[in-house]
């Protein structure tokens, strides 16, 4: 997306949620300058506050301090949740309840945008021998990745039935750098994922959406064709670091199921007891 507007012309008051997690811990530094003012939130609070960053203390899975944390806002950029494979306990209160909580605060209070951070594991038993666009049919590899599809979910009903602006970002693996085989196809530059969130936030008439969250990736499994019509123009590439990510590949275990995936190792073989066998035939 390119850089034509000045800081008056763009949502006043954007929300981060998750602010004290890793992504949101190296995107903030470059969402500060786009959004001055913007509102950190978390159930902790991040370390290193910086002047211009105010923090509101919210659990997602408490109604009210969610529509307090977000209260007044233009935006929301809801990155809070539980990050991993976990309990159904734990998916269900934080990436189902809490991400229930988020939209509809945020639909009562007139929030007019969320970016939510979805996940690639929505889409983990895909193998990866063939590539998928955003249409592809649903094969979450996880509860986990269950849940971001409800969050996907969520984010189609609010924007139809409720007029807000959403773009729900299935990210691959976000970081520095790729540093495994199943990393090259699937790396996020933070620089990337903050021009798909400026596109979630500020694109005119955006209704809903879903992208992949990945660079410029010439491994990839995706196609992202729907992200570079909405104008995203990713600078990071991948091969650039293939060499040393395919050293570091060679001390990684095997991983039968994992390695055959899309969604990797231990996503997809953790609690497998399904027909390999099976599912290798399939496209
Ligand atoms: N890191 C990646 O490569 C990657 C890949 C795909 C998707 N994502 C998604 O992006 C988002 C950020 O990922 P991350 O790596 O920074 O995760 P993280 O676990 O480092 O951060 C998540 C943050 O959410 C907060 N949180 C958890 N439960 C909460 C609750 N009930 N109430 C309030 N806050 C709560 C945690 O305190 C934490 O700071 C997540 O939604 C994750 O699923 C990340």
């Amino acid at each position: 997306m390119t850089d034509d507007k000045s800081p008056s012309d763009r949502p006043r008051r954007i929300v981060l949620t998750g602010a004290a997690g890793g992504v949101g811990s190296m995107t903030r530094p470059l969402l500060a300058p786009l959004y001055p003012g913007l509102v950190l939130s978390d159930r902790m609070e991040p370390k290193d506050l910086q002047p211009g960053e105010t923090f509101v203390k919210a659990d997602l899975t408490r109604p009210e301090e969610v529509a307090a944390a977000v209260k007044g806002a233009d935006g929301v950029i809801h990155l809070g949740g539980h990050s991993v494979e976990g309990s159904w306990d734990q998916i269900l209160n934080a990436n189902i309840i809490g991400c229930y909580n988020l939209f509809e605060a945020a639909h009562r209070k007139g929030v007019k945008r969320i970016v939510f951070a979805s996940s690639n594991h929505a889409m983990g038993f895909h193998p990866r021998k063939t590539k998928i666009g955003v249409e592809a049919v649903p094969k979450p590899d996880t509860r986990y990745g269950l849940s971001k599809l409800f969050g996907e979910g969520l984010g189609a009903l609010y924007a139809h039935k409720h007029g807000m602006g959403v773009l729900s970002i299935r990210i691959g693996n976000f970081g520095d750098k790729p540093v495994d085989q199943r990393r090259l196809a699937i790396w996020l530059k933070p620089d990337d994922l903050v021009q798909l969130i400026r596109i979630g936030l500020e694109k005119p008439d955006l209704v809903y959406e879903v992208v992949y969250g990945m660079s410029d990736n010439k491994r990839a499994w995706w196609d992202n064709s729907r992200a570079l019509a909405l104008g995203y123009s990713p600078t990071g590439q991948s091969e650039t670091f293939a060499a040393a990510a395919l050293e570091a590949q060679k001390a990684l275990p095997k991983d039968a199921i994992g390695d055959y995936f899309q969604g990797g190792s231990p996503f997809c073989s953790q609690e497998f007891d399904g027909d390999f066998g099976r599912l290798k035939k399939l496209p």
